[in-house]
């Protein structure tokens, strides 16, 4: 059995360096259920057959703080010295006169909103393996981020960085919770301990109850514009529930102010978080870092103001275009693919609103259709933070092109789009590229998968990579960069104006295996946020909007989701397949949170009690792809991994409302919720 005093390096990890707070075996005190204070180690029948209810610990129990108001109350129990208030870490972003925008505004809109925990529900739960290595360790568990898991399984240990060997697995989905370590620490420990292989499998309970949530949110936003249907003012404030320790709560409070307006142009912007600790799991990265919660209310509140104001609602989003300033004051002259998203749902919308209408005219009893819209744009890698990726490609002896590819594939298919990307680069047929998957002894740092970064980062630094390589093919044969570069049977053979050169691969010097090679970083241009959020935080945004058809049984208050069509602006579709894959998985995880997901510490732990959708509850989606080319972006690629989920729920709560006159401001929607707002519309 180990605990807190067989740590040998640093009892403690976290994501974000200057916030680590999180120990390996709690000391003391245990700050969250589901938190680990020993790990026994044996064979697994052994194990198996442990009674842990005899489990030797002796609790007490200390003042806890659950909620959010609890713990913001004057003289709350604090869960961590020094974060007064139990407030983790504030975001702000701040643009022209507030005061005065919404004072000369027209209308003004205004509402409170909230949301709960989410659970990933991945498929696939923590597992993973160690073993030592003399006096190395070597771990292979699922991971969003080798790089990072070798960086804080070497302090756990006390090792230095290039004694931990990390490998990943495929990951059976991650959605942001396996940015951060679960299992990793404890195999780790016990394999250096004993030096034997050590294995564990997180069940689902164990899952559910220790890993990372979305963060709750209590949302109130103001919303101002002109009669001409200008927007000209916004005022938003978020609290975050960041639960018991900081994981990612610092990106939510950066990323959420930023992305709070959507993708619209509002001169007076005034956008604040704050993330507050409770005694509840930590909350952490879970596709959209926040901004699915600050989308539902800012999205809902464009609604009322298009009514207000009689603009049809699809007409009135239509604002953000190149040239114009963001909430932070950045101006994107080109690569702005909004308008164009809105503009290949206009038919749809319009065909899919007079159904609506003719529906609920023609339709006796209880059932209503609705339909809603919703935009989306989203940031492309860290926000204001360094980000880069590197990536390695050489070509052996044999004629092979070993691609080095440490952007962790999480099922969203890093791995065919970095690949196909480096192969066109290069200029060499793809069928002849071998991967080396994330291994931090033998693939460079790409970083972690995250902030739907990859396409667009590590995608770049492939490109590069695959035109390093192509060069130094070149150079060999003094071909000019045009020159037509064929690799075949372990010849690459070069053509250029009639002239054709050759060159026999295992006649030329190899270095490491390799005889050509490249290798590229590429670290997205950004600037820092000035003390009012000023700045450009991301290089490059995506864009998107859904369209969305309810039906809601106003006598029970269910809702079926009947369509979906998503337009998505990706720069350019390097693999549409796999961006209809990306919007299919976001619009379900969207279904979910919006109709039927919500985690309740110790009491959904398990996939009985905390509801999913099944194929059952997602309709056929119809993706839209629009290309509106990125100047950084590989081929003007951008980014898609989390905007797909984040217009879905706005999109859904609107059409309910569009279905029944019910305006839902707590998700999910459940029967009860949707009942209740139903009976509170025909009252008023
Ligand atoms: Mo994500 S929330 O960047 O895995």
């Amino acid at each position: 059995m180990f605990t807190a005093p067989d740590v040998p390096g640093e009892n403690r990890f976290g994501v974000i360096p200057h916030f680590r707070d999180q120990p390996v075996f709690a000391e003391q005190e245990t700050r969250f259920r589901g938190e680990a204070v020993a790990a026994v180690v044996g064979e697994a029948e052994a194990v198996a057959d442990l009674e842990l209810g005899l489990f030797p610990v002796r609790w007490s129990e200390l003042e806890a703080v659950l909620s959010l108001d609890e713990a913001r109350e004057k003289g709350a129990a604090l869960l961590h010295s020094g974060r007064d208030g139990n407030v983790l870490t504030r975001g702000l972003v701040k643009r022209g006169d507030l005061r005065r925008g919404l004072a000369e505004s027209d209308v003004v809109v205004d509402g409170d909103f909230e949301t709960g925990f989410v659970e990933h529900a991945y498929i696939e739960p923590e597992a993973g393996f160690a073993r030592r290595v003399g006096d190395r360790v070597e771990v292979r568990a699922c991971t969003q981020a080798a790089f990072m898991d070798r960086d804080a399984i070497a302090a756990i240990l006390g090792l230095d960085n290039d004694d931990v060997r990390v490998t990943t697995t495929a990951v059976g989905g991650g959605f942001g919770s396996k940015l951060d370590l679960s299992l990793q620490p404890y195999v780790a420990l016990a394999a250096w301990h004993l030096n034997q292989p050590v294995s564990m499998t997180y069940s689902r309970p164990e899952s559910m109850k220790s890993t990372t949530k979305r963060h709750p949110s209590n949302i109130r936003c103001k919303i101002g514009a002109n009669k001409d249907g200008r927007l000209t003012a916004m005022e938003f404030t978020a609290v975050f529930n960041t639960g018991a320790y900081a994981s990612w709560g610092p990106t939510v409070a950066d990323r959420v102010p930023v992305h709070a307006s959507g993708p619209y142009c509002i001169p007076a912007y005034d956008a604040r978080s704050v993330a507050v600790h409770t005694n509840n799991p930590p909350a952490g990265a879970f596709r959209g870092f926040g901004v699915p919660q600050s989308a539902i209310a800012q999205e809902a509140l464009f609604d009322e103001l298009a009514e207000k104001l009689g603009i049809d609602r699809l007409e009135f989003r239509i604002p953000l275009e190149n040239g114009m300033p963001t909430g932070t004051g950045q101006v994107f002259e080109s690569g702005v693919g909004f308008k164009k998203c809105l503009l290949a749902l206009r038919p749809h919308w319009h065909r899919l609103c007079a159904g609506a209408v003719s529906f609920n005219e023609n339709t006796m009893g209880t059932r209503r259709r609705g339909v809603g819209i919703a935009g989306v744009w989203y940031g492309c890698g860290n926000t204001s933070l360094p980000n880069p990726s590197t990536i390695r490609v050489g070509i052996t002896a044999e004629g092979r092109v070993t691609l080095f590819q440490g952007a962790t594939d999480i099922g969203q298919g890093a791995n065919t789009v970095i690949a196909q990307i480096c192969a066109d680069a290069a200029g060499i047929d793809i069928a002849l590229f071998d991967l080396i998957q994330a291994d931090t002894h033998r693939t460079p740092d790409a970083g972690k998968t995250s902030a739907s970064r990859h396409t667009f980062v590590s995608g770049k630094a492939a490109y590069l990579a695959g035109l390093a390589l192509r060069r130094e093919i070149l150079e060999a044969v003094n071909a000019p960069e045009d020159a037509e570069l064929t690799v075949a049977r372990g010849r690459i053979t070069v053509r250029h104006s009639g002239a054709v050169k050759r060159l026999v691969l295992s006649e030329l010097p190899a270095t490491d295996g390799l005889v050509f090679s490249g290798e590229e970083t590429y670290d997205p241009p950004i600037l820092p946020l000035d003390k009012s959020g000023q700045g450009a935080p991301y290089a490059q945004f995506g864009y998107g909007a859904h369209l969305v058809e309810v039906e809601v049984d106003t006598g029970i208050g269910t809702v079926r989701v009947s369509k979906v069509i998503a337009a998505h602006d990706v720069g350019r579709a390097i693999n549409p397949t796999l961006i209809e894959g990306q919007v299919e998985g976001g619009v379900a995880q969207g279904i979910g949170m919006a109709l039927m997901e919500e985690f309740v510490p110790g009491v959904t732990e398990n996939l009985h009690d905390y509801l999913i959708p099944t194929f059952g509850d997602v309709p056929n989606v119809e993706t839209i792809i629009i290309e509106e080319a990125d100047p950084h972006g590989p081929f003007g690629a951008k980014g898609l991994g989390e905007h797909v989920m984040v217009p879905t729920a706005p999109a859904i709560l609107n059409a309910i409302y569009h279905a029944t006159g019910a305006r839902i401001r707590q998700i999910p929607a459940t029967p009860d919720r949707v009942l209740r707002a139903i009976r509170a519309a025909r009252a008023f």
